[in-house]
C-alpha cells in the first residue's frame, strides 16, 4: 500500500509535471464524454457523480510545440460541465493540491464538491462502498501519473455496475518495470506489474525463456519479446475480462509535435463502462467510440 505522506517538494512521479499533447487530448475526450454523459441522463433521475480520482490542482501546465501554456485541468472542466453534475469527488494525494481543489469550492458557488486527501486506491474503495448505486451514475477519471491503480481498485468500480470510467493507463511505467531481461526485474518490479493487471499470466505473456544458456551454463534470464503491440493487446484484454464494454484504446505519444507525434507509447487512454445492461454499455461505449474517433 502506498504511503499517505506525500512531500509536495518530492513528487515521487515528477517526470511528468509538465504535460504534453497527451494532456491536452485526454482532457478534451473527459470533456466531451462528461457533457453527453448529462445530457444523456438529464431526463432521469439518477444523482450524477463525477470523480476524479487524481485531481491535481484544476490547472495543468504543458508543453506544445515547444510552447509552455496553461489549461483548464480535469476538475475545473467537470465543474463547467452543462447540464452539471449533482455532485462532485475529488481525490488527491497531495496537500498542497488538495488545498487548491478546496478553493474551488468557493469558485463554484452551490456546486456540491468533496474533496478527499488520499491515496486513490483507498479512497475509490470506501466511495464505491458508499453509495447503493441504485439511484446513483458516476464517471470516473483514472489520470495517475504512474502505475498508482491497483487492479482490485478496478474490481470495486466495475462491481458497481454503475460507474463509467475514463482510465488513462500508464503504459511507459510498465514498459519500464517489464524489463527487456527478466534478470533486470526485482521482485519490486514484478509485484507492482502484477498490482497493476490483477494477475501474474503477463510473465508467460511478455518473455520467452532463454533458448540458449550461457557460455558458462549459467542463466542468461528470460527476454521480454513481446512488443508494444501485444502488451497492450493483454492489458485490453485483461479490463475486457473485468468490464462489460471496453473501447480499443488511444495511444498517446510523448515525442513529436501535434501534428506528428512519435516515439514509444506513452499512455493508452481506455474507457470502459460498468453498468452490465446491454443498453446502457452500448449507449455509452458508443458515446466515448465517438468521442475518441474525434480526437
Ligand atoms: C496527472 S496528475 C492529474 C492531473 C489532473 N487529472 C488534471 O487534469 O489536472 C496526477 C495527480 O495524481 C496525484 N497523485 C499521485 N499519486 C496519487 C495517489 N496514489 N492517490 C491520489 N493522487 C495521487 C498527483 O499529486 C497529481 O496531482
Amino acid at each position: 500500500m502506498e504511503p499517505l505522506m506525500f512531500d509536495d517538494d518530492m513528487e515521487p512521479d515528477d517526470e511528468h509535471a509538465f504535460g504534453g499533447i497527451w494532456t491536452r487530448i485526454k482532457l478534451e475526450a473527459l470533456e466531451k464524454y462528461l457533457v453527453a454523459f448529462n445530457t444523456a441522463l438529464s431526463k432521469q433521475n439518477f444523482t450524477r457523480i463525477y470523480i476524479d480520482a487524481f485531481a491535481g490542482t484544476g490547472r495543468c501546465d504543458i508543453t506544445v510545440d515547444g510552447e509552455k501554456i496553461s489549461i483548464d485541468g480535469s476538475a475545473r472542466r467537470a465543474l463547467a460541465t452543462d447540464p452539471p453534475f449533482d455532485k462532485y469527488c475529488f481525490i488527491e494525494l497531495s496537500t498542497k493540491k488538495s488545498e487548491a481543489l478546496k478553493a474551488l469550492e468557493a469558485e463554484y458557488p452551490g456546486k456540491s464538491i468533496d474533496v478527499i486527501r488520499d491515496n486513490a486506491n483507498a479512497a475509490l474503495k470506501k466511495l464505491c462502498e458508499r453509495y447503493a448505486w441504485r439511484n446513483e451514475r458516476a464517471v470516473l477519471f483514472l489520470d495517475p501519473f504512474g502505475m498508482h491503480v491497483d487492479w482490485m481498485t478496478l474490481q470495486a468500480i466495475a462491481k458497481t455496475g454503475a460507474i463509467d470510467v475514463w482510465y488513462l493507463f500508464p503504459y511507459s511505467g510498465l514498459y519500464r518495470q517489464a524489463a527487456k531481461n527478466a534478470d533486470a526485474m526485482d521482485s519490486g518490479k514484478e509485484q507492482s506489474i502484477t498490482r497493476l493487471l490483477g494477475t501474474d499470466e503477463w510473465r508467460q505473456v511478455f518473455y520467452t525463456p532463454k533458448r540458449q544458456a550461457s557460455l558458462f551454463g549459467g542463466d542468461d534470464g528470460d527476454e521480454r519479446e513481446a512488443d508494444h503491440h501485444q502488451m497492450l493487446n493483454f492489458v485490453s484484454k485483461r479490463l475486457k475480462e473485468l468490464f462489460p464494454a471496453v473501447t480499443d484504446p488511444k495511444i498517446l505519444y510523448q515525442a513529436g509535435d501535434s501534428k506528428n507525434p512519435s516515439g514509444a507509447p506513452l499512455f493508452a487512454l481506455y474507457f470502459a463502462a460498468s453498468n452490465p445492461s446491454p443498453k446502457a454499455y452500448g449507449l455509452a461505449t458508443n458515446i466515448a467510440k465517438g468521442v475518441l474517433n474525434a480526437l
